[in-house]
């Protein structure tokens, strides 16, 4: 500690100011405690991406934001997780909301079948599917071939998956539906699996709030569809409305393109 504060003292100065004085003993007390709380972290857990926990200002418009405060992967998986296994949510999505959310989501659904986004042969997808709704849903418009995927499955409409590393292989759904982009940590990923699992020419939906800010559980927060539209670069938006959807206001159509241009 000596030998730097001498070294920083003459190269740094011939004439100090007092106020640089003043900073450099700030710097120089502050040393011990950044250490100390650098060592105090919880190691950090790699997400599977390898990405750097935050990718902030990383989209042109500005317009969707990483919420900060996420130390590590692990943390974020485990808030999550605590919404998704909190037995009261739970218990209140399996019986008070799960006749009245079928009856909405089906309307969702009967919509985009009369659009021909959607029909009985559709392999599809619901994304952060908690207890299955919207899965049971499609199934009861007739589209038989349909799964949700969550952290924490709920059998037999939902089986347990990461929306950032979708356990499907390339090209597998011809519809993806979600209403969760919101707890999306790598919206780029999250986005990239929809594009990789979805067979050309399949449709993702998305129900996003763009004018009312969600709950603790959000990991970003968005203000246009324009970052949407960024991230889904192997596809073309079909539409975009105003919905009433369980407090998102929003819904963006994606058709994923027949042929990929190379980049
Ligand atoms: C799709 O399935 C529903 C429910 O089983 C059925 O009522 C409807 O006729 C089917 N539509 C077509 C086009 O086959
Ligand atoms: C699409 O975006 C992803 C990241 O979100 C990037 O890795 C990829 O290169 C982009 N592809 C094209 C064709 O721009
Ligand atoms: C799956 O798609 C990704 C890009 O979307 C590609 O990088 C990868 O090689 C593909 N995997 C297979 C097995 O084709």
């Amino acid at each position: 500690m000596k030998i730097f504060h001498a070294g920083m003292k003459t190269t740094a100065q011939t004439k100090p100011s007092p106020l640089s004085k003043y900073f450099l003993l700030f710097l120089l007390l502050c040393l011990p405690c950044i250490l100390l709380l650098y060592s105090l972290q919880p190691k950090r857990h790699q997400p599977p991406t390898g990405d750097p926990p935050q990718e902030n200002n990383i989209y042109g418009s500005g317009d969707l934001k990483i919420r900060p405060g996420y130390a590590s992967y692990e943390s974020y998986i485990q808030l999550q997780l605590g919404k998704t296994l909190n037995p009261k949510l739970r218990e209140l999505w399996k019986t008070r909301d799960w006749d009245r959310k079928i009856q909405v989501f089906g309307g969702f659904f009967q919509d985009l079948k009369r659009k021909k986004l959607l029909s009985n042969e559709s392999k599809a997808l619901c994304i952060g599917a908690r207890v299955g709704q919207e899965v049971e849903a499609l199934r009861r418009i007739g589209v038989s071939d349909s799964v949700g995927i969550d952290l924490v499955p709920s059998p037999p409409l939902v089986i347990g998956g990461d929306f950032h590393n979708q356990p499907f292989d390339n090209e597998t759904f011809d519809f993806e539906f979600s209403n969760v982009f919101d707890h999306a940590l790598y919206p780029h990923k999250f986005v990239g699996e929809i594009e990789r699992t979805l067979k050309p020419g399949g449709v993702c939906v998305l129900h996003v709030a763009l004018s009312r800010r969600s709950d603790k559980y959000s990991a970003n927060d968005l203000y246009s569809v324009t970052p949407l539209v960024e991230l889904f670069n192997r596809s073309e938006v079909v539409h975009t409305r105003k919905v009433d959807g369980f407090g998102l206001d929003t819904e963006i159509v994606f058709r994923k393109k027949k042929v990929i241009p190379s980049s």
